[in-house]
């Protein structure tokens, strides 16, 4: 029998990650959003392309969440970008009410679901649906570093001229301006780019992909990425459903791990059909723990704003 995947928020990264998804044959999707006609339109859109790719999954678009129920891994979508004239906190508050709601109904109708967020600002969108889900931290976590790690190993790749297969990046921290990649443990077939590249060019390197989502919405200019979020998504749950054990960076929630505690930052952690099998705890350099624990202490900030 089929997997069933749910996906909230029928936008650019939710229809790419359930594309992505239904591609694979492997899961049955489901796409909920509060617009009428977009997530059946777009479900059936991508329905019809099932015997192109030749898939077998049955892809639904509704407005309700009794479609969702059985649901062995829901991603939730949903929530606006920040618009002129708003403020960090103004996207934290409208955010969490949408994250909140949602995460509600979909515990309701998938009790033993495992969650995969993807709103922002991310940490602290996690940390509102364990709040909301009341589910432990292995069934609920977050999607930033998969993407962030993508875009340091694209940009390696294009200044070494080699395949991305073969660079491997290490991106810690939340998903924002503190998040933390690591030159040292990034590896070109298994040589760190500390030794393959100057200071100065692996220092642009680390400014371009803390900066990644800021480049594409200046590009864009009325939305930010999608075809790499959506992918970088669809990537967890593939480790997720076929129980792969893949160590990914994800937003989790720390109790203890690097010094840290009751808070929401990406690390790297084993997927799988569990959902977060095990925190890896990295060796790191009392410069990498104090930018990571930075981080930690803006995610800290918008938990006050929210109250949780
Ligand atoms: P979008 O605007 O294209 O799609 C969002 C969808 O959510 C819309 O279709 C909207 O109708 C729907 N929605 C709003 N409230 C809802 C509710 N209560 N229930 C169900 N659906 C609801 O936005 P996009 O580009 O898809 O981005 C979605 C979110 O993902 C944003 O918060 C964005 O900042 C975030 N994002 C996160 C990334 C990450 O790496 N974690 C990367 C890219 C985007
Ligand atoms: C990104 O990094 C906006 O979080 C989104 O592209």
């Amino acid at each position: 029998m089929r997997s069933k995947v749910s996906v909230i928020g029928a936008g650019n990264v939710g229809a790419t990650c359930a594309f992505r998804i239904a591609e694979k044959g492997y899961a049955d999707v489901v796409l909920v959003d509060i617009v009428e006609g977009l997530p059946q339109g777009k479900g059936l859109d991508m329905l019809e392309a099932t015997p192109i790719i030749d898939s077998d999954a049955n892809i639904i678009g509704t407005n309700g969440y009794e479609e969702t129920a059985g649901s062995d891994v829901v991603v939730i979508t949903s929530g606006i970008p920040r618009k002129p004239g708003m403020s960090r906190d103004d996207l934290v508050k409208t955010n969490m009410q949408i994250v909140k709601e949602v995460t509600e109904k979909v515990v309701q109708h998938s009790p033993d679901c495992i969650i995969i967020v993807v709103s922002n600002p991310l940490d602290a969108m996690v940390q509102m649906a364990l709040h909301a889900s009341k589910l432990p931290r292995t069934k609920v976590f977050g999607q930033s570093g998969v993407l962030d790690s993508a875009r340091f190993r694209t940009f390696i790749a294009q200044e070494l001229n080699v395949s991305v297969e073969d660079v491997f990046a290490c991106v810690l921290g939340g998903h924002g301006d503190t998040m933390v990649p690591v030159p040292r443990l990034c590896t070109v077939g298994g040589v760190p780019i500390t030794e393959l590249l100057p200071r100065e060019k692996v220092d642009a390197l680390v400014e371009r992909t803390v900066k990644g989502g800021a480049e594409i919405v200046a590009l864009l200019k009325t939305g930010s990425a999608f075809y790499a979020p959506g992918t970088a998504s669809a990537q967890m749950v593939d480790a997720i459903i076929l129980d792969r054990k893949k160590i990914l960076p994800c937003a989790t929630l720390l109790e203890g791990e690097y010094g840290i505690s009751g808070v929401v930052v990406g690390v790297p952690a084993k997927l799988g059909q569990n959902g977060i099998e095990q925190v890896i705890e990295l060796k790191l350099y009392d410069e990498e723990l104090a930018a990571l624990q930075k981080s930690a202490d803006a995610v800290k900030g918008l938990l006050k704003v929210m109250g949780i």
